[in-house]
């Protein structure tokens, strides 16, 4: 039997953008997906089709057993920690020998799958290494690790990061002198923000204008506007839609000593509040229980 866990992520800056090929920041958040793997002489088809990629592309057989605290499909990378965390207690388990980078690679090949396509190597890069990460294109860079306090404000309101982003891609194609100056600006935000990554007054500026930027590609929502706007009357330093937008979450950037003030505002909004920081670790080996 083996355990393993992997964290969510919030996207800091250039969601939507990323998929034309233009930068995304990412940051891997507290929250945690725990998987745990056993052999098992009978097949058991699991009802994710994550976790039946994961099997499929170890070429094993075994069962599964899921304890998450990353809310499903809201935009915090819960699929991503899952397929990341089963690859590796499989990888364990099995004894497959297969690296961190194998694992973030395989399992953003079976998100891709699973996803028809639509799918940034972001979470599972995240997932798999923690800290901050950027992703331009086919690349990815891990920027220096930051202490930022973040309260996620999560909607409650479901959404399809497929449709966002078939939404933004039929914007674009209509109107592409609107949408692609919008999308340089995105990419002109994140470029800026990774000069201020150690200034969170500096980059809640960023974010907001961020935030403003999704807003005009169409991916606002009447209720995150709302969280959005709560969180920065409580003192945020800036506040944005994290994901793909349309319901899902929003992420603010505070002071530590006004997080929870932020949180209340966000809970006031009937919306969930998750107060969070920073993972440097990624997917982990937990002790079997
Ligand atoms: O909602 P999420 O966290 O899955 O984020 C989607 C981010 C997009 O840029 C819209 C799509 C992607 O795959 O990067």
């Amino acid at each position: 039997m083996a355990t393993w866990s992997a964290p969510g992520k919030v996207f800091l800056f250039g969601e939507h953008a990323v998929v034309y090929g233009k930068p995304g920041i990412a940051m891997a958040i507290k929250p945690r997906v725990f998987v745990t793997v056993r052999k098992t002489r009978r097949p058991q088809r699991a009802k994710s089709p994550y976790i039946d990629g994961c099997f499929d592309a170890m070429g094993v057989i075994g069962s599964v057993y899921i304890n998450s605290q990353i809310p499903s499909s809201s935009g915090l990378g819960s699929s991503a920690a899952v397929t990341v965390a089963t690859l590796s207690a499989i990888n364990d388990e099995f004894s497959v020998g297969k690296s961190r980078e194998d694992i973030a690679n395989m399992a953003f090949e079976i998100e891709k799958t699973v996803q028809k396509g639509r799918a940034s190597p972001t979470d599972t890069t995240v997932s798999a290494f923690g800290g901050i990460v950027l992703i331009t294109g086919g690349s990815r860079r891990r920027l220096p690790p930051q202490s930022l306090h973040l309260v996620i404000g999560d909607s409650m309101v479901s959404h399809s990061t497929s449709k966002m982003v078939e939404q933004v891609a039929d914007l674009k194609k209509s109107n592409p002198k609107i949408v692609d100056p919008i999308l340089d600006a995105i990419e002109g935000v994140s470029l800026a923000a990774i000069h201020h990554l150690s200034n969170p007054k500096e980059l809640g500026r960023y974010m907001n204008m961020n935030h403003a930027l999704l807003d005009a590609l169409g991916v606002g929502n009447p209720q995150l506007s709302r969280l959005v706007l709560a969180a920065r009357s409580a003192g945020a330093f800036g506040a944005k839609i994290t994901g793909a937008g349309g319901g899902g979450c929003m992420v603010a950037l505070c002071a530590k000593p006004i997080l929870h003030r932020v949180a209340h505002a966000i809970q006031a909004c009937d919306a969930r509040a998750i107060v969070t920081g920073i993972d440097t670790e990624g997917v982990r080996k937990e002790k079997n229980v």
